[in-house]
């Protein structure tokens, strides 16, 4: 049925038993985490969970005290975050970082070459006449890409000016650019108001159907994770707490404890 409960192929990507400690501080506390081919994973948890920590293990900017990161079977613990983008790792920021000066359309295709034609785009950034105009087949590619993300209208604005919901898509379209199998999503929906987060979310489920690719979702708004992932799971104080179907993970009373704990003070800013 759903890919998830696939046991002959191995996940996307995958945490295993995955502990990290700054100092005295036990961030993770051997955490498993599993995405499956074609599937929406949710992690979710209050303020200082450990959230962004396993998101950094995951991508490979933070080595792990103990424990193993696998990529469709393959131990990548000790590989760069360049090796696992080379394996099909994409990911977002929890702040846009684009380029200002650049177009919403040059971020797709400087996105496409980095992957397809990986020393071009040096000689891009040393152009003194700026960017170079792209060939015929990374066009095609470039408007697909921003066809999907609804993002044509704004192909030749400078990103600069942009909304922040619409800087959100760029910077998806952009990690979409180099052709991922699973694409991490750091906070997509911070600084989004309802209606904004509200597209976001349709745009992630066609986006994830269409390409076929996997996707772990690493949200404080639990709401927006519970409706589009197939998992989801919980994590609190570096432990996971809860791992199942939206519905599964609603109903499930230790879910219920750790936000019940921390819903009084959910304005206090993220850790
Ligand atoms: N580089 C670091 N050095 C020390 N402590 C850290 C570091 N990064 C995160 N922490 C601590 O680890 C815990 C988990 O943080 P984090 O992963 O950012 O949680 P979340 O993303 O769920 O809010 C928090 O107590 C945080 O203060
Ligand atoms: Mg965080």
């Amino acid at each position: 049925m759903i890919a998830t409960t696939s046991e002959t192929t191995p996940p996307r990507i995958e945490a295993r038993g995955v502990t990290v400690r700054f100092g005295g501080l036990v961030a993770l506390d051997n955490v498993d985490l599993r995405v499956p081919p074609a599937a929406i994973v949710g992690l979710v948890g209050p303020n200082g969970a450990g959230k962004s920590t396993l998101f950094a293990v995951l991508s490979g900017l933070l080595k792990p005290s103990s424990g193993a990161v696998l990529m469709d079977g393959h131990n990548v613990t000790k590989a760069s975050p360049q090796a696992r983008a080379r394996r099909g790792l994409a990911r977002t920021f929890q702040h846009p970082e684009l380029f200002p000066g650049l177009t919403v359309r040059e971020h797709v295709v400087l996105g496409y070459r980095v992957r397809h034609a990986r020393s071009r785009i040096l000689t891009d950034l040393a152009t003194a006449g700026g960017f170079r105009k792209p060939p015929v087949d990374e066009d095609a590619r470039a408007d697909e890409i921003l066809a999907a993300l609804q993002l044509t209208g704004h192909a030749h604005q400078p990103v600069a000016g942009l909304p922040l919901g619409t800087s959100r898509l760029v910077e998806i379209a952009r990690a979409l650019s180099v052709d991922p199998n699973v694409l991490l999503l750091d906070e997509p929906s911070s600084g989004l108001d309802a209606q904004e987060t509200e597209e976001l979310a349709a745009t992630l489920t066609r986006v994830v159907a269409d390409h076929g690719i996997s996707l772990l979702l690493v949200e404080h708004d639990v709401e927006l994770v519970l409706g589009l992932s197939d998992v989801v799971n919980v994590i609190d104080f570096g432990v996971k707490i809860s791992e199942g179907t939206p519905a599964e993970v609603r109903a499930d009373p230790a879910v219920r404890a750790a936000y019940l704990g921390t819903e009084a003070d959910e304005e206090r800013t993220s850790a």
